[in-house]
């Protein structure tokens, strides 16, 4: 019956793709092959995070990056395995890394037609402590891959053909859009495959949580100051909403995802352009809040819209359920 049949009708994340690439005749299995690679980077991540106590893989690897962060040991390992996965993929002709400077140009040889933006460990500050972290990828199409530039990956989000995370949290999730709609995959560790367990996924049009780090507030502008504000003293004698931060973007709108809410990375200060980065972060998480009904904003625009200018460009985001975003842009409108 239904659950048996469930039960061996396994939908495994390249089954879900290659039925989701096969709808467009002109598809030659690129995708596919490529999210693949990508599928295998997360499967080592997962195993390498979940034993990262035992095998001494805690700690700072002794450099820092172009962000100015110390690496952690993880970042690092992660980043090789992402760059060597992709780039033997066949299927890509640039990487850019969080972890990296430069952008990485593939051997023309080895040369494919995507470009993947990708945050290889995101979270870094919570391996040591065991809390949940992740991996987020951003995909485009490059028009002349035989002639790709740095302007070839500095497009609109609004371009991506795909985007995902995947969170090395209790369970090993990955959220996956290929532009119709959003699916969520469990890794069966006993199989080693991605098993299709929350299919498409909406995010509720309105949340109770929002998810901002409150350690800023001192510097943040009026309207976000005023939104939250909104959050913990609300005038319309609706109960105020619970904050969550977890303080790692992938565990924190992966939450905002399932469960509804509006997560903030504001400006401030510090960070005029708030921290987190446009091409590997915002973007990725955009596309896939889009995708699953609600929006995402940058205090000035749409996120997808937005023309990143460098490949580690930061921005302002507040995203997550569309009539909480609605309420921020209104308060942005209202104080331009
Ligand atoms: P990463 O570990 O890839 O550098 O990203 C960390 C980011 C993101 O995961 C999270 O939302 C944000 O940093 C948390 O920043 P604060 O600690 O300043 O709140
Ligand atoms: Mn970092
Ligand atoms: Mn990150
Ligand atoms: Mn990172």
């Amino acid at each position: 019956h239904e659950a048996d049949a469930y039960r061996t009708d396994l939908m495994t994340i390249t089954r879900y793709v290659l039925n989701e690439q096969s709808r467009n005749p002109e598809a030659r299995g690129d995708l596919t092959i490529l999210l693949s690679h990508i599928v295998l980077g997360c499967k080592f991540v997962a195993s390498a995070v979940n034993k990262a106590g035992l095998a001494k893989l805690i700690g700072l690897a002794g450099e820092t990056n172009v962000q100015g962060e110390e690496q952690k040991k993880l970042d690092v390992l992660s980043n090789e395995v992402f760059v060597k996965a992709l780039v033997s993929s066949g299927r890509t002709c640039v990487l850019v890394s969080e972890e990296d400077e430069e952008a990485t140009f593939v051997d023309p040889a080895l040369r494919g037609k995507y470009c993947v933006c990708f945050d290889p460990l995101d979270g870094s500050s919570n391996i040591d402590c065991g809390v949940s972290i992740g991996t987020i990828f951003g995909i485009y199409m490059i028009k002349d891959k035989e002639n790709v530039t740095l302007e070839d990956v500095l497009q609109p989000g609004k371009n991506m053909v795909a985007a995902g995370y995947c969170m090395y949290g209790s369970s090993c999730t990955l959220v996956l859009s290929t532009g119709n709609g959003v699916n969520g995959f469990t890794l069966d560790p006993s199989l080693g495959e991605f098993i299709l367990t929350h299919p498409d996924i909406k995010i509720p049009k309105k949340g109770k949580i929002y998810s901002v780090n409150e350690g800023n507030a001192k510097n943040w502008d009026e309207p976000t100051a005023k939104f939250v504000e909104k959050c913990k003293f609300p005038k319309d004698g609706s109960s105020p909403k619970s904050l969550r931060y977890i303080g790692s973007m992938v565990a924190d709108v992966h939450r905002t995802l399932l469960y509804g809410g509006v997560f903030l990375y504001p400006a401030d200060k510090k960070s005029p352009n708030g921290k987190l980065r446009v091409l590997y972060e915002v973007f990725p998480m955009s596309f896939l809040m889009e995708q699953a009904g609600g929006q995402s904003f940058t205090g000035k625009e749409r996120a997808l819209d937005l023309v990143p200018t460098k490949i580690h460009e930061r921005s302002q985001i507040f995203l997550g359920s569309f009539e909480d975003v609605e309420d921020i842009k209104g308060l942005y409108a209202a104080q331009a």
